[in-house]
């Protein structure tokens, strides 16, 4: 990866300015933190949570928030909603928020029933293994991460036809709007979106020589207040308005897509592989851990799979009692990370392809084997730890939002074009952004992609396969009632991030804004450290963990960007939005 597209990357996640307006809320009980330092402060921020009684919206940006809350004013449902949210935040939110990208949605209805849909992106038909290699086998730098050959073929408008054909209630053409209005009238640009756009610039002019899509007008940087309008994305929307998932893989849109990408034949999507494009209802996976139901992403994403092994290997250990951040409860919690990524990399990939032995993953019995090993005295040495081993088995910039409605049905969803603002393609005569997905697959067996994941034969690329994701969007239920909304951007993080989130309000008593605003730390296996937020560790359990033999790096951008929502005792709404973004939950 290019220094300048990693410190892109990291500037889209800097904090920004973070001042803390009001006090924390009461907590709802027994969370405890342990510190040997009486100034230290678990929280990113003392941000306060977002109170209201019939529905919660919580995304990366105020205005995609907006647009949420006003469809769910206007009578729309959970998924209404989301379908709104998606295409506002593709306007709203470049870096991450997409037409040319894709993601999954988790849904809970009222009922209680739960779904998913899979608008993952897809390896094109020309697409193979060996791809981004040279000739002697080596990984051609950048090949799967800047420019037209970077792209899987895109799910996001897919997907929200399918959610609105099968769960909407309000128009489609009324769900659009928005998201048209906002890209014709003019979007006014955050600090931190305008912070985006400068650091990508000269990527953006290089690689579509000439565009004017996202460069300032004026000549000069963008500055928070300016207006961005988008004229050719509102063209494209009004298409999809009017012809729903046709007006996006057929017809103009269409030509105009692969008649860029490929341009100088430097990409290989075709106008088969888009009409070909559906996305997938998948059955999600539901599994009870100690009295709560986990509804969650199954593959191609590894994150509902990773996910439950994490809450599974932890849950014998009495974290709650050891108290938040102790060194025991870090030490495990490494533990368990460091296990359950190798799995990710040996078992993981496209279940269209590949067979991936998903209960037993997240078995009991077998996570419980892979304790053996565990030494309380000495770090594991991630060289020693690969894959579990069981019988049966033949080797073979993202965003989040949570929405719930009045009548109680949930949606969470991720979408991503992968590294912020994708490829840094866009489309000409659409003004849209195309992913970098193709390097979520593993390009070659054993090589970290820009995430620093392995993968192995699992996650090989094929035509029309799916490449394995980290995204998680979750929902809890207790006792057959909706609790909680989950989900985060972040690459390899998101895993982890969703994990430590639930956690915090499950084990640790936090309410679901301090959960959010509180600090993170990652381990996945390789590399064999563990990275954390300032803050995020005491000294003395950094020391206690150092002498056992575990590399501690606290990083210089933050982890996670939360958007979620808790159910209140009451039945009302908690909405928790990272402070670490301009994530908002706006409820009514
Ligand atoms: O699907 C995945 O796992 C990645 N493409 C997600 C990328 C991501 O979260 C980037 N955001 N910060």
């Amino acid at each position: 990866m290019t220094l300048r597209y990693k410190l892109a990357c990291i500037i889209c996640t800097l904090p920004g300015f973070l001042a803390a307006q009001n006090p924390v809320r009461e907590s709802t009980g027994f969370y405890q933190f342990l510190s040997d330092d009486p100034n230290q402060k678990p929280f990113f921020n003392d941000r306060p949570g977002t109170i209201a009684k019939n529905g919660m919206v919580a995304t990366a940006h105020p205005d995609a928030s907006k647009v949420g809350v006003e469809i769910l004013k206007a009578g729309g449902n959970a998924v209404d909603a989301a379908v709104a949210v998606q295409f506002a935040l593709a306007v709203v939110h470049p870096s991450a928020g997409n037409l040319g990208g894709g993601g999954f949605l988790v849904l809970r209805d009222k009922t209680g029933k739960s779904y998913s849909i899979d608008f993952r992106e897809k390896a094109p038909a020309k697409g193979h293994a060996d791809m981004y290699l040279d000739k002697d086998g080596n990984v051609i730098p950048n090949s799967s991460i800047l420019g037209r050959l970077a792209s899987g073929v895109p799910g996001s408008v897919a997907g929200m036809a399918e959610a609105h054909a099968k769960h909407g209630k309000l128009p489609w053409k009324q769900l659009l709007q928005p998201a048209i209005d906002l890209a014709e009238k003019g979007v006014v640009q955050t600090e931190r979106e305008a912070r985006g756009l400068n650091a990508v610039k000269k990527d953006i002019s290089e690689l579509n020589p000439g565009t004017k899509y996202f460069i300032n007008p004026t000549g000069k940087d963008w500055a928070a207040g300016d207006l961005l309008v988008q004229k050719d994305l509102g063209k494209v929307l009004r298409r999809i308005q009017k012809k729903g998932h046709d007006g996006f893989y057929k017809g103009k849109t269409a030509r105009r897509l692969v008649k860029d990408i490929n341009r100088n034949k430097e990409g290989i999507i075709s106008k088969k592989d888009l009409a070909d494009y559906k996305a997938q209802w998948r059955e999600p996976i539901t599994e009870n851990y100690k009295e709560y139901k986990v509804i969650t992403m199954a593959p191609p994403s590894s994150g509902g799979v990773a996910l439950l092994q994490l809450m599974r290997l932890t849950e014998q250990h009495p974290l709650r009692k050891w108290g938040w951040h102790s060194d025991s409860t870090i030490q495990v919690m490494i533990e368990a990370e460091r296990r359950v990524y190798a799995d990710r990399a040996k078992f993981l990939g496209d279940p269209d392809f590949v067979k991936v032995p998903v209960e037993t993953l997240i078995s009991k019995d077998y996570l419980s084997k892979r304790w053996n090993d565990f030494n309380w005295d000495k770090a594991t040495d991630s060289k020693n730890i690969s894959g579990g081993v069981f019988p049966g088995y033949e080797s073979l910039e993202t965003t989040h939002f949570s929405i719930v409605d009045k009548e109680g049905n949930a949606v969470s969803l991720t979408t991503t074009l992968n590294g912020g603002y994708g490829s840094r393609v866009v489309i000409k005569g659409g003004g849209f952004f195309m992913n970098n997905e193709m390097d979520d697959f593993s390009v070659k067996a054993g090589a970290p992609n820009m995430y620093g994941l392995i993968g192995n034969k699992a996650n090989a690329i094929a035509p029309g396969k799916r490449m394995l994701s980290s995204m998680t969007p979750t929902i809890i239920e207790k006792e057959g009632k909706l609790l909680m909304v989950v989900g985060t951007p972040g690459g390899s993080t998101i895993i982890t991030s969703v994990y430590q989130t639930i956690l915090n309000v499950l084990e640790h008593g936090m309410t679901m804004q301090q959960s959010v605003n509180a600090l993170k730390f990652h381990h996945q296996w390789l590399p064999d450290k563990t990275t954390f937020e300032a803050n995020a560790f005491s000294e003395g359990a950094i020391r206690k963990l150092q002498d056992k033999g575990y590399v501690l790096e606290q990083q210089r951008n933050t982890i996670g960007r939360m958007d979620c929502i808790l159910v209140l005792p009451d039945g009302s709404l908690e909405g928790g939005s990272d402070p670490r973004g301009d994530d908002t939950s706006i409820g009514y």
